[in-house]
């Protein structure tokens, strides 16, 4: 509300102080601050995952971050961006929060508003799964579907403008959100219970790899940053090419790979890039669901196609040490997508070839990718390959 509009709601009233710009809820923000700091907090686990003999020296941690109350990492991203809007006096006690998300962002900003007693609403690309919705409703989401072709980010701007709420904006401020200088993120959790050479990931916004690439260098860690890419995101072509203007179709892996080049994706973070055939990601979420122990979502299983590739590299060079990814996010919702071998045929994801090379590899330590793909190069000759 502007100072004029103001001015006409207190005429007639004894408040004629108007001196502030901007309305400033103090105690509200007080409250919601003390609320989001009162929520438990969980310290997640690692899974450890058997090596052959083969990989003798080299180690394999996979931290569940699906054991959050709202199912995924991003429930870490979701604190974060709800205490820096509300410090940064952008939330309102009216609401509602916006953001551009059908999947897991939307699904941890709900949780977090249910918390907080705030109106959300998602904003989703035209034709989201019926399930997204419904998981975004339970939460007491509002969902706005996009128009086929429009740009999420900018209906979700110009919805919250209309609607006066307020745009998170995920892809904006993930990197400058999260806390990374403080000792309860994710990546003082995960460097004080191992110490990797490598963290493996892919990114949607690039918050997460973000947020363990400055840690390590603000508590000097050697741990370096492999980002694991799908097919068609921009990313890839961004970092090696040092164009933060590179585009590309966008992803079909879930949360991760994007069509452009996120402002949260600091080229400089990023040590390393592989790019995963979708069919790969696909199975190696399958290959841990039915050998590892854990049935996770697909951009999991693109960690842990990189994980390997990385594995198979130290080996190869002789070097002993830890790679550490994330489960982002648990298998089941995506139990009629990825998991449903009728959906991946039809949305042309052939991951049949992959599960024997990469089930091998877990069981042997040996690496015979299918010949139906191009040869990958050998990991020591080259910074990126697939
Ligand atoms: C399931 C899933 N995995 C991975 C990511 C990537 O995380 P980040 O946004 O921190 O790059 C996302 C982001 O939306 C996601 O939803």
């Amino acid at each position: 509300m502007s100072v004029t509009e103001r001015a006409k709601v207190l005429d007639g009233t004894d408040d004629d102080d108007l001196s502030d710009r901007y309305r400033d809820e103090r105690d509200w923000v007080a409250g919601r601050i003390e609320l989001i700091r009162g929520l438990p907090h969980v310290e997640t686990p690692l899974i450890e995952v058997p090596l052959p003999a083969k990989l003798d020296g080299l180690r394999l941690c996979v931290k569940n971050e699906s054991v959050h109350p709202s199912g995924s990492h991003k429930h870490r991203l979701a604190e974060a961006l709800f205490t820096n809007a509300l410090a940064s006096g952008w939330l309102r006690s009216e609401g509602p929060v916006v953001e551009a998300s059908s999947g897991s962002t939307a699904i941890s900003e709900a949780w977090f508003c249910q918390q907080l007693g705030l109106a959300f609403a998602a904003v989703v690309p035209s034709g989201t799964a019926k399930e997204k919705k419904d998981a975004i409703r339970d939460l007491n989401g509002n969902v706005v579907e996009a128009p086929p072709g429009a740009d999420l980010c900018e209906h979700a701007r110009q919805y919250a403008l209309k609607v006066g709420g307020h745009f998170m904006d995920q892809f904006t401020y993930a990197e400058r959100a999260y806390d990374w200088h403080g000792e309860h993120g994710l990546a003082p959790e995960l460097l004080g219970a191992v110490d990797p050479d490598w963290f493996v990931m892919g990114a949607g916004t690039g918050g997460t790899v973000t947020s363990v690439g400055r840690y390590a260098r603000n508590t000097g860690r050697k741990v370096r940053v492999c980002v694991t890419d799908p097919e068609n995101s921009a990313f890839f072509a961004g970092w090696r090419d040092d164009n933060p203007k590179a585009t590309d179709k966008g992803s079909r892996i879930e949360g991760i790979g994007r069509p452009r080049v996120e402002p949260s994706f600091l080229f400089p973070m990023v040590n390393r890039m592989i790019r995963v055939y979708d069919a790969a990601s696909v199975a190696a979420m399958r290959v841990a669901a039915d050998h590892l122990g854990f049935r996770p979502g697909p951009s999991t299983g693109t960690g842990l196609f990189g994980a390997l590739r990385i594995l198979h590299g130290m080996q190869d060079r002789g070097e002993r040490g830890t790679v550490a990814t994330l489960m982002c996010d648990d298998g089941s919702r995506y139990n009629n997508e990825y998991y449903n071998n009728d959906w991946c045929a039809a949305h042309g994801i052939d991951f049949e070839p992959w599960l024997d090379p990469i089930t091998e590899f877990f069981q042997t330590g040996d690496w015979r990718p299918p010949t139906t793909f191009d040869t990958a190069p050998r990991p020591s000759d080259t910074l990126w390959n697939m």
